[in-house]
């Protein structure tokens, strides 16, 4: 049975997102920031920004959350908390929109500011008229 992501799964999985911002390697940019995906067998797996000297090398929260969820073998999503320390909610970047694109548009992207304020998603609405993997082939 596939896991729902029902709001308390989302309060679990915001939790996740906050401890693993708290591990982000940001000391050029100072912005902090966590991601918990998913996945439709109701593991979660996090990420943290990782930057670098060479400021392009630097990865984003939620790819490296995306890189250990397939790197461990799943490739069906449900939802992606992002927690940053921003006074509104982040959005994820338009590249992380991309890469989670290809796993599927109706995962739920939720974005938590320390304040209070929560905003949510479907990667959908953030991501219209994607290039997917059929765009290939089309
Ligand atoms: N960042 C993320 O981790 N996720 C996003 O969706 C937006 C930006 C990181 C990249 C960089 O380390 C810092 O935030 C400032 O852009």
């Amino acid at each position: 049975m596939n896991a729902v992501a029902t709001d308390d799964r989302f309060t679990a999985l915001r939790t996740q997102a906050t401890e693993a911002m708290r591990r982000a390697y940001a000391p050029y940019s100072k912005f902090r920031v966590g991601a918990a995906l998913l996945t439709d067998a109701g593991e979660t797996f996090v990420g943290c920004n990782v930057e670098n000297a060479s400021y392009p090398a630097g990865l984003c929260a939620e790819r490296v959350a995306l890189g250990a969820a397939v790197a461990a073998g799943h490739r069906k999503f449900m939802a992606i908390a992002i927690s940053s320390e921003a006074a509104a909610p982040a959005p994820p970047c338009g590249i992380c929109r991309q890469a989670l694109a290809e796993f599927g548009l109706d995962l739920i992207v939720e974005s938590a500011a320390p304040a209070g304020p929560v905003m949510r998603w479907s990667l959908a609405e953030l991501l219209p008229h994607p290039f997917t993997p059929s765009s290939l082939h089309s």
